[in-house]
Parts: structure tokens; sequence; C-alpha cells
């Protein structure tokens, strides 16, 4: 390709992080899962993390070196209501001066409420799946608002409720740790209640606000492409995993369809065109296989094409970026790329992914699909919740005996691409050929 791809003047670049995976010093449901031993590895601990709420103010000229005029961090609610009905008025005074201090700095704060972490009380007395749920969120809502009050910010309340209920209510994989199919719709659509009750809460404190959720997007794919129950699993995966949640935020009605197994629906009118823009996590394809036993569903990454998986197991997969993002067009909202990145422990394959991604966001958008942002995950290396320690998702390095923050090529890159807004090619690598 010998003709530069051209980044809009308006658009932004930006980078992400979340509160437990970065700031250090939290106690919350994580924590606990992790002393239960419920990691890969039994010892790990996020811990101190990499120590990004006491090094804040440090922290916020990386992000400017790198182009960047959005990040998007999460609020701890642990950090501010550790116990119940009582506020910590110096953590939301902390988070109060971390804002202004990025608006000082011209980057736009994009503030996710809610991103997997919650305290320690939340599942015991107000979980999810019960009506309690929404007046503790209500609550904290009202005071995220007031925190919010007066600055430029965007929202995504949710980070991947898909990702929370799937891992939360039906693997058993995360906090709560439970497995329970009425129980995962209850929760879903208060989850779809919660983005409502946040957004009005915003809006009446402070003003027409961009406000969205961040929802993680897999390409499905059936392992097996002549077989019909693979192709019937991704169809269904895309529907009820892709989509649901999307779809009840922009029609007002939370529909779960798995013939055979399960089905739900919720009405919730208020949730009808309840977004700004459509936030998209990418990350990679997946292949789904019939199992023919409990519980039925296998889900695999495939280097299909040869290119070597990511360090920590997924596909490379560009081709399903784009492919998703031409779906998000029935939205009608700009679509943000909210999340989007790899594990890359060596640190030489970032600067091509960010490539071949950026590429096909271009395509798509040349294909009519407003994409207006692109936030990098991450801007530095942190916990990456049940793999711990192994995987290296930052465009800054993290050497955790000294906290250093180490600049790697992909910095560089990312670097000359958001401020020139001409994509091309990195130094020194070739483009994958689509095998
Ligand atoms: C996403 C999460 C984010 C991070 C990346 C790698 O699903 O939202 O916190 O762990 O995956």
């Amino acid at each position: 390709m010998n003709e530069p791809l051209l980044f809009p003047p308006d658009f932004t670049f930006g980078v992400a992080t979340a509160a437990y995976q970065v700031e250090g010093g939290i106690e919350n449901d994580w924590s606990d899962w992790e002393r239960a031993g419920k990691c890969k590895d039994p010892h790990a601990r996020c811990g101190n993390s990499v120590e990004h709420w006491e090094r804040f103010f440090d922290d916020v000229p990386l992000i400017t070196r790198l182009g960047a005029t959005a990040y998007r961090l999460s609020i701890e609610w642990a950090r501010v209501e550790p116990e119940r009905g009582r506020w910590e008025d110096e953590a939301w005074a902390g988070y109060r001066a971390r804002l202004e201090a990025l608006v000082k700095a011209g980057i736009r704060p994009v503030v996710t409420l809610l991103h997997f972490t919650h305290p320690k009380w939340f599942h015991v007395e107000t979980p999810w799946h019960e009506p309690s749920s929404l007046v503790a969120w209500e609550r904290f809502a009202k005071k995220c608002a007031e925190l919010l009050q007066g600055l430029d910010v965007a929202v995504t309340t949710l980070n991947e409720p898909n990702v929370l209920l799937l891992g939360g209510y039906l693997g058993a994989a995360m906090p709560p740790g439970i497995a329970d199919g009425r129980k995962a719709f209850a929760a879903m659509a208060n989850m779809v209640r919660a983005h409502v009750i946040a957004r009005q809460a915003i809006l009446e404190r402070c003003g027409p606000t961009e406000i969205g959720i961040a929802q993680n997007m897999l390409l499905f794919a059936p392992s097996r492409r002549w077989h019909p129950l693979d192709q019937a699993l991704s169809r269904l995966a895309d529907g009820n995993y892709n989509h649901a949640f999307l779809e009840a935020l922009h029609t007002g009605v939370l529909r779960i369809q798995m013939p055979g197994f399960t089905a739900g629906k919720a009405v919730i009118d208020a949730a009808a065109k309840s977004t700004e823009f459509t936030g998209f996590n990418y990350y990679t394809r997946a292949h789904l296989r019939f199992s023919g036993k409990a519980p039925y569903v296998q889900f695999e990454f495939l280097d299909k094409l040869t290119r070597g998986l990511t360090d920590i197991g997924w596909e490379w997969y560009p081709e399903g970026f784009g492919q998703i993002l031409r779906q998000l067009k029935r939205y009608d909202r700009p679509v943000w790329i909210t999340e989007n990145g790899l594990d890359d422990r060596t640190g030489l394959r970032r600067p091509q992914y960010l490539y071949e991604h950026w590429k096909e966001l271009l395509l798509a958008r040349a294909d009519g699909v407003n994409v207006t942002s692109y936030l990098h995950w991450s801007l530095m290396d942190n916990f990456e919740w049940l793999e711990a320690w192994g995987p290296k998702f930052g465009l800054y390095r993290v050497d955790r005996k000294t906290m250093e923050r180490q600049w790697t090529p992909a910095c560089d890159y990312f670097r000359e691409v958001a401020t020139t807004r001409r994509l091309t090619a990195p130094p020194g690598t070739e483009q994958k050929p689509a095998a």
C-alpha cells in the first residue's frame, strides 16, 4: 500500500486503563477472589499494582507524550464506598484532582463507572440479580455525577457487562462466582437499568454529556465451517453476547434467545436510544464448537491464518475488527473504540498490530462507519485479571521492581500516527499476507 490512509483532523487518539488493574492498594471483590486462589496462579496478587494512584500526576505526561488527547480510566467503587453507605471523601477528592489534572493537560477523561470490580459488600448485600443493586448503584452514580460536574468528560457507565455476566453469573470464573441462568438474566436486565440510572444522574447534574457503554465484541466463527451446530452457535453467540445489550440500549427491549437452553425478555422503555456513542472493545476472533456434552460450547482461539497468536493466546485477526465495525452502523451512533490491543511480551509486535487494526478502522470509515475515536488498551502494563502479571498490554512497559515506565517502539509509532494523522506502515515490518 503506497497511498497513506488519513485520519480526519477531529479524530481522537487516546489510551485506556481500569482502576483495579493499575491503581494499587485496593480491597474489593477481586482482591478476595485472588486470596481465594482463583486466579490462574493462585498466589498472584494485584497488591500495589503499578502504583498509578500514587504516581498519577507523574503519569499524566506519559499520555501527552504519546500525542493522545483522551484517557479512559475508571472510578473504583470500593475506594469511595468501602463500607456500604460510608463515603470516603478523601478518595472522591483524589479522583477530582486527578480528573482536573488531565483536563489541564489537554486530555479529555473518558470515565468508566464500573469496570468489573465491586466493593466487598456489594455481592453479599445488594447483588446485581436483586432490585436492591439499583438502590446502591443509584447512590453511587449520583456521587459520580457530582464528581464530574463542570468537567469536560465523556462516560462509559459499564465496562463489558457481557464479560461480567458470562464470567460472574454463568461461568463462575470471576466474582460473584455464580453459574445460574435465571440470576444471570435478572442481573443483565438490572445492568441495563443501571446504565439508564447513571445516565439520568449524569445528565441532571452535568448537562449534555456523551454517555455510552464499552462493549466487548468478538468475531464468532464456527470451528468446523461445514458443521450446522457450530454455525448455529456462532450466530447465537453473535446475537446474545455481542448484540443483546447494545440492542437493549437502542430499542428498550432486552432479549436473550438460546433455543433449547434459555430465553428471556425484558422491556425497559427508558433504555431506548440511551447512548450518545457505541463503545466497542475489540481483541480477537473466537471459534465455537458444539461439543455434544455440557456445557456444549467449546471456545477456541485458532491460528487459522498462521500469523502467530498473541502472547495471551488470542488470534491475531484485524479483519474481525473491520467486520464488526460495519455491523455497528445499525445502532446509528458514532463508534468509539474504547479498547483494542494485545499482550505483547517482547514489545516488538505492537506497532504492526496497531497498523493493521488502524487500517481496518479507516477502511470501515471509508465504508461509512462513523468511527470517531480510538483508545488503546493499555497506557501501560497492568494486572490482567485471571492471568495476573503474565500479560503485557502496555504501550509503556512497567518494571514492577522500580515502577519505572519505559517507552517502547510502539510509543513512537502511536505518537507518529496520532500527531500526523497519516497511517503508514511501521518501520522494519512488512504487512502479513492475508494467507
Ligand atoms: C478487556 C477488559 C480490560 C482488559 C482487556 C485485556 O476485556 O475490559 O480490563 O483486561 O480485556
